[in-house]
């Protein structure tokens, strides 16, 4: 099919907008009693309640006949064919494989990978099982009690978003901590409570490079070596890397490396052996089924008509609001304390993916990509942010976020959290009119003065946009689910936007720099030539400045 560029197939979106823009959904929703019904889908025990957006079915076709006509069908089969889809690294874009529940062939390069897949699955099992039942040990025979997995990016924010929200598939006396900042504070507040003889280190880094992970790695060696001597440390460290010559140079025993492979992207990790920490916190069993809950949504993505497939119809509402509304953020508010650091897993997911200016053949994208994600557990931020999603001069699209079972049977938490869940995208979308404003002010005996002078700051525009993610518990399969929706929603949007969802040169600018300016960081009595920007060297003698203060 013949792409067709989303600038033309915008002008039709556009003129929906108009049509859309003198319709509230109050009216929407009180002239159609099956707009539920319409504007909601379910797979794989997930719905998606889409119908507080300022969509009509119109608005929904063009969005669809915009998916086919970008080759939505054709690059998300490219991409399960192993073709390298990711151009500006040549590499496939296979982590699908890795999570693969199925007997076929999954191919790269002429070759089957599942056969090495299914060996580093055994290898992960193996591992986790025998540090859970205490077959491994630290170097003394100690029983291993703390894991800490020394990773950034792709490589910390999976497994400790995963380890976090599956807590209660995890035990008591094995603890799975994370370090990631090359701020020593990080490192230091870990191990400060730990017990070398029983602390197992995971270094995982997908290139082994990368110099905040590398730095923590040395300061954890020269820890564990300090405290039970440099013949320790093979006992107390393994590693997960595709760069395997550069773990057995940090003194990594061979047989303590978990490989993956170039195919797979760092935020697209977590179901490859950087998942180790997930499989040790909460058992293999519970890890594979995280795996299949994936590969159910896989299946889902690959074989459902647009129309009623999850990841694509989140995907084309984001691009409504962006490229048509433009609004320019999107707010991720699960109703599920243990998804806390599921916004920022997402930011990374979505972010790094999407964050780009460069369309496939190198010219300048002309529309906005990518979207700002953020956001924070409800009800917290109800108490802090949401004032502005409900009456701020920017619409924030929200996605709502809710299991229905919690996992704690404690009444009435439960029914308090879906109360406030379900009231805040009702609030969002019925607003309050001056007029009842008005009725509820001098129902409250306000004198018609007061009743003015306060009114037009409790109106509420409404008509704000809400997705709602229900979901029947947060289980390891469901979890699975959920990520691997959003995976795909972001894919989708690559390929609507025409660009390499899979690279991050972005990233690169910023270490460049930072290793240039470390020796002047470090080099604080030389006089140096000005070398930098007025604004860098100003701060470059004011911290030496305060170093001095610091009698340093
Ligand atoms: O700097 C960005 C990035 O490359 C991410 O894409 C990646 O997840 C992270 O750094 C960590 O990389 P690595 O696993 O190679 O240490």
């Amino acid at each position: 099919m013949t792409r067709i560029p989303l600038e033309t197939a915008l002008d039709e979106l556009i003129e929906h907008k108009k049509r859309m823009g003198r319709i509230s959904m109050r009216h929407m929703f009180s002239s159609d009693a099956d707009r539920f019904k319409t504007f909601s889908a379910s797979a794989c025990d997930i719905l998606i309640d889409y119908s507080k957006n300022r969509v009509d079915t119109d608005v929904m076709s063009s969005l669809f006949a915009l998916a086919r006509s970008s080759s939505v069908e054709e690059k998300r089969n490219a991409m399960w064919a192993g073709e390298r889809i990711n151009s500006t690294e040549n590499r496939a874009v296979l982590h699908m494989a890795l999570r693969y529940q199925g007997d076929k062939p999954v191919k790269f390069d002429g070759r089957d990978v599942m056969g090495d897949v299914r060996q580093v699955l055994g290898v992960i099992r193996e591992f986790s099982e025998n540090v859970r039942n205490g077959t491994i040990t630290g170097s003394s025979g100690e029983k291993i009690t703390d894991i800490v997995n020394i990773g950034i990016g792709g490589s910390d924010l999976g497994p400790a978003m995963v380890t976090r929200a599956l807590s209660p598939f995890g035990r008591k006396d094995l603890r799975v901590h994370f370090v990631s900042n090359v701020d020593g504070a990080d490192i230091a507040d870990t191990l400060a409570g730990l017990n070398p003889a029983r602390t197992l280190f995971i270094i995982a880094s997908k290139t082994f490079t990368t110099d905040e992970t590398m730095t923590n790695a040395a300061s954890a060696r020269q820890w564990l070596a300090d405290k039970l001597g440099e013949g320790a440390v093979i006992a107390h460290f393994v590693a997960v890397s595709t760069n395997i010559a550069a773990c057995i140079n940090f003194g990594i025993n061979e047989n303590r490396i978990f490989g993956f492979w170039d195919w797979v992207g760092g935020r697209y990790s977590v179901w490859s052996s950087i998942g180790l920490p997930v499989a040790l916190a909460i058992g293999y069993e519970n890890f594979t089924a995280f795996l299949a809950g994936a590969a159910e949504m896989d299946r889902h993505f690959l074989e459902t008509a647009l129309e009623s497939n999850l990841p694509v119809i989140l995907a084309l509402l984001g691009v409504w609001h962006r490229n048509v509304w433009g609004f320019s953020t999107q707010a991720i508010l699960p109703y599920d304390q243990r998804l806390a650091r599921f916004p920022a897993y997402l930011q990374q997911l979505d972010m790094e993916s999407n964050g780009k200016s460069t369309q496939l053949d190198g010219s300048a994208a002309t529309l906005g990509t990518g979207p700002i994600v953020w956001g924070e557990p409800g009800t917290n931020g109800q108490h802090a942010f949401y004032q502005l999603i409900h009456q701020g001069t920017d619409i924030i699209p929200c996605d709502f976020l809710l299991a229905a079972n919690p996992q704690e049977d404690m009444s009435p938490h439960h029914a308090k959290l879906v109360a406030n869940c379900f009231a805040q995208s009702q609030a969002l979308m019925l607003g309050k009119t001056i007029d009842e404003v008005r009725a509820e002010l001098v129902a409250d005996g306000l004198s018609v003065e007061q009743t003015e002078q306060l009114a037009p700051h409790k109106v509420f525009p409404g008509n704000r946009p809400s997705t709602t993610l229900l979901y029947r518990q947060l289980d390891p399969a469901t979890l699975g689910k959920l990520i691997a929706l959003y995976e795909h929603k972001t894919f989708v949007q690559g390929v609507i936007w025409n660009i390499n969802s899979f690279d991050q040169w972005g990233v690169e600018l910023g270490k460049q720099l930072a290793k240039n300016l470390l020796p002047a960081v470090q080099n604080k009595t030389a006089r140096r030539k000005a070398a930098n920007d007025a604004s860098t060297e100003g701060l470059l003698s004011s911290y030496r400045r305060f170093q001095e203060k610091q009698g340093k």
